[in-house]
């Protein structure tokens, strides 16, 4: 404690001056000084001359002890309270004496003792700085606060020591201190993005009083770093028609950077193509790649993804990486069947290994699911043959025949390895064309053909028919007669044949008497190259009408009339004659019969109808036969429909004698017999002759004509009535 009297004399003796210091803190009852003796006052009188303080000088601090002068500390003095930050705290207080008025000022000046240590505002200091910062910058801190003064005031300041910063400590003009922090090396948020310090402001006291905060010095961060990708190409697989949406790949790059400058964004690369934009999207945030549309393996079966990642931050550098898509296949494609050439028809004659059609297979997928197999379905008759890689021949395998079948389907299938299996079919229809390898054929061997005697020339006979199984010109038939003789006339003066229908016509008028039957051949004829043809044999067989009566030939006598004897004395059922007759017809038609017609009314005679004998019934008797002759008519009758009759006069002469009769009556008979054969048969030779003459004429007369009117052929010649009109015309 330190007491510093200082009396002060005033020449006018009113006012002394006395003064002491008391250090601030001090305890109560401190003794500060004793008022009265350092004043040279007589302290038996103090209380006579009523020692007091002027109570406007009061104060709380100090008080006087008035009966001995002592000046003590009444209440704890804080200097800092007092007067702050003024560098000479002191307290007045005045005391006087009355008896004369003594008047004395007493000064304490309170002392500064350090008792406050430097604090700063906060206890936490934040500093931000870039780490682009340079060394050498100055970021200025908040200063520390001591409320001592003069050398207990705040004196330095000190920092953790570090590699980073270093504290300038500079002094205002105030002279207060305050401290600078110096960037001493370049800072990287990305290594260390706080650094915490302790700050430490010094007094100086003795001992010196210190106060600290924490200094944090955020590292704010610069874009200098560019985002990174973990691999510079990543590779994925992907299966082909993955759906819309699926993940591709999760791209992850990383920036050190924070905030702006460490957010990416990704996106495609300008070079990429424009296929892979269409077929993968990328999210610019997340980095993730999505499959956007189909992805088709047989269109390619890798993609390359060119990404870019930048980050948000000022001159943002982009970093890139590859994503190779291995696209995997899927049996997707069914085998696909083409027909390069098909041929439209195959002759039914091909022989086998014709090639038919010529086709690819192909399949666009790839490994098993692209492998392919090929097969014709069904039975036909052909067959697959490899070319060369997926080309295929489809190969006649057998014999064809148009007949059996005119037409295939033929069905391919393709049928890949994948699983499921793809397959595919096409069908092709191959057409068997003809070959003339049929003849014609008829539809019997022989044809009988009945033809009634007496027909009218050109009158159908008799329909051939042939048949071909081939079609167009081999199977278009056409008939003919084949030539032969028929009595030594030419077959096709008999007949004709209607070339396309095959019906038969008679050219003449046939007599049965003349010919039976005959017989010729037919020949069916297909247009084909080389033609084919048959023959079938047609016998004509003429029928017998009725056209004949029956010609008596014996006896014959002079006009017709024939004479026989009968001698009276006959025996009944002798045979006066027997008629003889003959009918060219046949048959019914030339079966006679005899009867008497007329002249045998009194029953004389009797005819047998069979034979013809005319004989007796009964004896002659003069009574019932007075004439010499009977004249019979006989009458011979054939059984054709209707019959024909002729007949014949006998003219019975009664005689005497047996033989005169028998003798004359039989050879005349017998010679006159014959002679009437003879000439019969010249008489019908003769007319026969002149009718198949006459005939014959007229055959040439109407072929000839039918010539000239070319259009008109023999046929409808002969069947039409104008024709037939108009040949005595044309004569
Ligand atoms: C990206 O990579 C970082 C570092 O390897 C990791 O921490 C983060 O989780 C990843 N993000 C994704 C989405 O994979
Ligand atoms: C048909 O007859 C003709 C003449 O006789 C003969 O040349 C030909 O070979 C015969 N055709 C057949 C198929 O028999």
């Amino acid at each position: 404690m330190i007491v510093l009297l200082i009396v002060l004399c005033i020449a006018d003796g009113v006012l002394s001056q006395i003064r002491y210091s008391v250090p601030e803190e001090a305890d109560h009852g401190t003794l500060v000084g004793n008022i009265a003796e350092d004043l040279g006052l007589d302290l038996t009188k103090l209380a006579s001359r009523r020692f007091q303080v002027v109570p406007s000088s009061r104060t709380p601090y100090l008080e006087v002890n008035l009966e001995n002068g002592v000046l003590f500390v009444n209440e704890k003095i804080d200097r800092e309270q007092i007067c702050r930050q003024s560098a000479s705290c002191q307290l007045n207080m005045e005391v006087f004496l009355e008896n004369p008025l003594e008047l004395f000022r007493v000064e304490i000046e309170v002392v500064d003792i350090n008792d406050n240590p430097p604090s700063f505002p906060e206890t936490d200091i934040t500093v931000e700085i870039s780490e682009s910062a340079t060394p050498g910058t100055r970021f200025p801190l908040e200063s520390a606060f001591d409320p001592d003064v003069g050398s207990n005031a705040l004196r330095t300041y000190d920092i953790t020591t570090n590699n980073y910063f270093y504290l300038d400590v500079q002094t205002q003009t105030d002279g207060n201190k305050f401290a600078e922090l110096v960037l001493e090396k370049p800072l990287d948020r990305e290594q260390q993005a706080a650094h915490r310090y302790v700050l430490t402001a010094v007094d100086g006291g003795q001992p010196p009083r210190t106060g600290t905060a924490l200094l944090v010095v955020k590292v704010l961060d610069s874009n200098d770093n560019v985002p990174v990708f973990d691999q510079p190409v990543y590779t994925v697989s992907l299966s082909e028609n993955a759906p819309v949406g699926m993940l591709v790949i999760q791209l992850n790059a990383t920036d050190l950077d924070e905030g702006l400058n460490g957010e990416i964004v990704y996106s495609f690369s300008n070079h990429i193509s424009n296929r892979v934009k269409d077929l993968f999207s990328i999210d610019p945030r997340t980095g993730r790649i999505e499959v956007r549309a189909e992805v088709d393996f047989e269109e390619s079966s890798l993609y390359q993804i060119f990404v870019q990642a930048k980050d948000m931050g000022p001159n943002a550098v982009p970093a890139h990486c590859k994503v190779l898509v291995k696209v995997s296949d899927l049996n997707d494609n069914a085998p696909e069947i083409t027909f390069s050439t098909v041929t439209e028809s195959v002759s039914e004659k091909a022989a086998p290994g014709t090639v038919i059609a010529l086709l690819s297979v192909t399949d666009r997928d790839a490994e098993e699911n692209g492998q392919i197999h090929v097969e014709i379905l069904g039975d036909v008759p052909f067959k697959l043959k490899t070319s060369f890689r997926n080309y295929f021949t489809i190969v006649t395998d057998g014999p064809l025949n148009r007949e059996q079948a005119d037409s295939y389907s033929v069905t391919v299938v393709a049928r890949d390895k994948g699983t499921p299996s793809l397959a595919a079919s096409k069908s092709i229809r191959v057409q068997v064309s003809d070959e003339n390898d049929n003849a014609p054929t008829f539809t019997q061997a022989i044809y009988d053909v009945y033809v009634t005697e007496n027909n009218v020339p050109g009158a159908y006979i008799h329909a051939v028919t042939a048949q071909d199984p081939d079609v167009g010109q081999n199977a278009l038939i056409s008939y003919s007669i084949l030539e032969c003789d028929i009595q030594g006339m030419s077959v096709k003066t008999y007949v004709s044949i209607n070339e396309e229908t095959g019906y038969l016509y008679a050219l003449r008028s046939f007599d049965y008497e003349q010919l039976k039957d005959f017989t010729f051949m037919v020949q069916a004829k297909d247009a084909g190259a080389p033609e084919l043809s048959s023959n079938a044999t047609v016998k004509v067989i003429i029928v017998d009408q009725n056209d004949n009566a029956p010609v008596v030939l014996a006896p014959l006598g002079k006009n017709g009339t024939a004479k026989e004897p009968l001698p009276r004395t006959a025996e009944p059922g002798y045979l006066v004659t027997r008629i003889v007759a003959m009918d060219a017809d046949d048959g019914e038609n030339a079966r006679l019969s005899y009867s008497i017609h007329r002249g045998n009314e009194n029953g004389m005679f009797r005819m047998d109808w069979r034979t013809g004998e005319l004989r007796t019934a009964r004896r002659v008797s003069v009574k019932r036969d007075p004439h010499q002759l009977y004249d019979l008519l006989i009458e011979v009758r054939d059984h054709g429909q209707p019959p024909l009759s002729s007949s014949a006069s006998v003219l019975v002469v009664l005689v005497d004698s047996v033989a005169e009769g028998r003798g004359a009556g039989d050879r005349g008979g017998t010679a006159k017999a014959k002679d009437g054969t003879l000439d019969l048969t010249l008489i019908l030779i003769i007319a026969l002759g002149s009718v198949s003459f006459i005939f014959l004429l007229v055959m040439i007369v109407l072929a000839v004509r039918c010539q000239k009117d070319k259009k008109l052929n023999i046929y409808t010649c002969l069947t039409s009535e104008c024709c037939l009109a108009a040949a005595p015309a044309a004569r």
